[in-house]
């Protein structure tokens, strides 16, 4: 039997992290080698099994990553931005393991500093774990070739009301993928909001339009409008559960049967190809 791919998670204790702690825990495949949390975490000091209410693991939640990922081969992360950034220049400046993060919501300078981070360790990052977003990513990017002169794209978004950023981070993965598939950088051509008197709508351009409430998981839809036909490309995340799905499936393929992957910068295009 070969031994199981040793994972450390940074932001066990969140909704994302706690569903991959718990998936990794119910397979025999992956084992359970870290735990990162901030020092004012009620994880902190105590056994990560026990705290999702399993039987003590041995692993417990602590604050310094270069104990954490010590005897890592792969560290995935769900905390947020600030804490990613920071884990990932560690993890440069270790030279490893490499690094997979679901975070969302980076600002220029945080995307920038983990550009040059994945010149020195592979560095996966997945503003959306599951594999049917993937897939919906590649089929928007098809669609969008399309002439942008007859067909308008709009992007709507709906999640649950404890979501904090705006427009969802997979939102703006897939009308990225749009207005790369124009040639086009998103920031030039987006309308993030609209409200008001706003005129007609501008040619070529990107919208957005976001919805809250409840406890929805995750919707989108991807619209091209055109004057005599429509075209919506939409996925439904049903239950959480497709995320730690989609970060185990992102875990097997950066660790790659123990070959590993080359420094460098993936997304989960990588993984379906
Ligand atoms: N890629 C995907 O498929 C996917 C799916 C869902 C969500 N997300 C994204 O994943 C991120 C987390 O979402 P969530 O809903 O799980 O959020 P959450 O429930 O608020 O969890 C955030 C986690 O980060 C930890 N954290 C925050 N600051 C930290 C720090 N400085 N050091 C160590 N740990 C820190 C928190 O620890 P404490 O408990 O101590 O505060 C908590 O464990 C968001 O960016 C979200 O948009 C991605």
């Amino acid at each position: 039997m070969t031994s199981p791919i040793r994972v450390t998670v940074l932001g066990p204790t969140g909704r994302l992290g706690s569903a991959i702690c718990r998936a990794l825990l119910d397979s025999p495949e992956f084992s359970l080698a870290g735990a990162v949390v901030r020092s004012e975490s009620p994880a902190c000091g105590v056994d990560i099994g026990s705290w999702l209410d399993r039987e003590p693991i041995g692993c417990i939640g602590e604050t310094a990553l270069e104990h954490a990922v010590h005897e890592a081969d792969i560290v995935i992360d769900a905390s947020l931005p600030a804490m990613t950034v920071a884990a990932a220049e560690r993890l440069a400046s270790l030279g490893g393991p490499g690094l997979i993060t679901g975070v969302t919501g980076f600002n220029r300078d945080q995307e920038a500093r983990l550009a040059v981070c994945a010149d020195k360790i592979p560095l996966l990052a997945a503003g959306n774990f599951s594999l049917g977003v993937a897939v919906t990513e590649a089929l928007v990017r098809q669609a969008a070739r399309l002439p942008a002169t007859e067909w308008d794209i709009e992007v709507h978004e709906t999640h649950h009301k404890r979501k904090a950023d705006a427009p969802s981070g997979t939102a703006i993965m897939l009308a990225r993928a749009a207005a790369d598939a124009r040639g086009e950088r998103l920031e030039d051509i987006a309308t993030w909001s609209r409200e008001g008197t706003t005129g007609p709508r501008q040619s070529g351009s990107i919208g957005f339009a976001v919805s809250r409430g409840g406890s929805v998981v995750g919707e989108h839809a991807v619209r091209y409008l055109a004057e005599l036909e429509e075209i919506t490309i939409s996925h439904r995340a049903l239950d959480r559960a497709i995320f730690a799905r989609g970060a185990l499936e992102a875990i097997r393929w950066m660790t790659n049967n123990g070959e590993g992957r080359a420094n460098g910068r993936y997304s989960m295009q990588d993984i379906v190809g």
